[in-house]
C-alpha cells in the first residue's frame, strides 16, 4: 500500500527484544520497535522528557528483564504496550506510539510519515 512503508520483517527483531530504525527520508527522528511474540509495538524514538533518542547503545530500549522500555538518558520507564511513562522525570507522559501491522508474510508495516 502506498501510504505505508516496510519497517522490517518480524524475524529481524529477536522475540522479547527491541530494535531501532531510521525515520523516513529526510527525517532526523527514528523509530524503535519491541517484539513480543507475533506482536510488534513501534514508537517514535524521542523521549517526552527533552526530546532526545532513548537509546545510548544501538537497539537497547528495554530494561534488563525486558519488561519495560527505559530511556538511557535520565532513566524514565515506559510500558511496552502503550508507551505510558510510569516513573522518571516525565512520569504521566507517553511515548508516541506508531500504528503498525504484521502482514501474513511476516512483514512489519508502519505509516509512510511515521517519525517525520
Ligand atoms: S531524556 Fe529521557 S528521561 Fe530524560
Amino acid at each position: 500500500m502506498s501510504d505505508e512503508r516496510l519497517l522490517c520483517r518480524l524475524e529481524d527483531i529477536v522475540d522479547g527484544k527491541s530494535k531501532g530504525f531510521a525515520g523516513p527520508d529526510g527525517s532526523f527522528i527514528g523509530l524503535f520497535a519491541v517484539r513480543q511474540g507475533v506482536a510488534v509495538h513501534v514508537f517514535v524514538n524521542s523521549c517526552p522528557h527533552i526530546g532526545v533518542p532513548l537509546d545510548m547503545l544501538p537497539d537497547r530500549f528495554l530494561d534488563g528483564p525486558g519488561r519495560m522500555i527505559v530511556c538511557a538518558v535520565h532513566g524514565a520507564y515506559f510500558r511496552i504496550q502503550d508507551g505510558f511513562c510510569t516513573a522518571g522525570p516525565c512520569a504521566g507522559d507517553s511515548l508516541e506510539k506508531v500504528p503498525s501491522r504484521v502482514d501474513e508474510t511476516g512483514q512489519v508495516w508502519v505509516p509512510l510519515d511515521a517519525g517525520a
